[in-house]
């Protein structure tokens, strides 16, 4: 798979800042924003949607992620996050088994309110995942 550019990296970070703007958080009042690069090198962004019925909320990751799909992609290549945090944050464990789904060893990337980063691989977020070789 070729290497994602540093151009590429830059404009995913800048669009999961750009999407937790668009955040409903009503309750957690916690925005979140994420982007996802798709295998055709597009980008989806989505945000945190929640709902009053507490369970039902749903993370910026997999937001994103599912709008990829739903627009036609079949693989992720990288998924950024951004938190209104001093700190980064990594995705949650429902967010890395989706993006394990598409994506196995997705690029992840964390971004705050400070310079602080995280850039990992989905595969190291979660190890021996379960995936759909294991319904083959
Ligand atoms: N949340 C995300 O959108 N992504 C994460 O990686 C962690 C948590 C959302 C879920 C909920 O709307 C709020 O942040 C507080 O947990």
């Amino acid at each position: 798979m070729p290497k994602i550019s540093e151009a590429a990296i830059r404009r995913l970070e800048k669009a999961a800042r750009g999407a937790a703007a668009r955040a409903y958080a009503p309750y957690s009042k916690f925005p979140v924003g994420a982007a996802a690069l798709g295998g055709s090198g597009r980008i989806y962004s989505g945000a945190n949607v929640e709902n009053a019925s507490l369970g039902l909320c749903n993370c910026a990751e997999r937001t994103a992620i599912f709008t990829a799909v739903a627009a036609g992609e079949q693989s992720i290549r990288a998924v950024a996050v951004f938190t209104p945090t001093p700190l980064p944050t990594a995705p949650c464990g429902a967010c890395r088994q989706v993006i394990n789904e598409f994506g196995p060893e997705a690029l992840v990337i964390s971004v705050c309110d400070t310079k602080n980063r995280i850039e990992t691989r989905l595969s190291a977020l979660l190890p021996a995942a379960f995936g759909p070789g294991d319904l083959a």
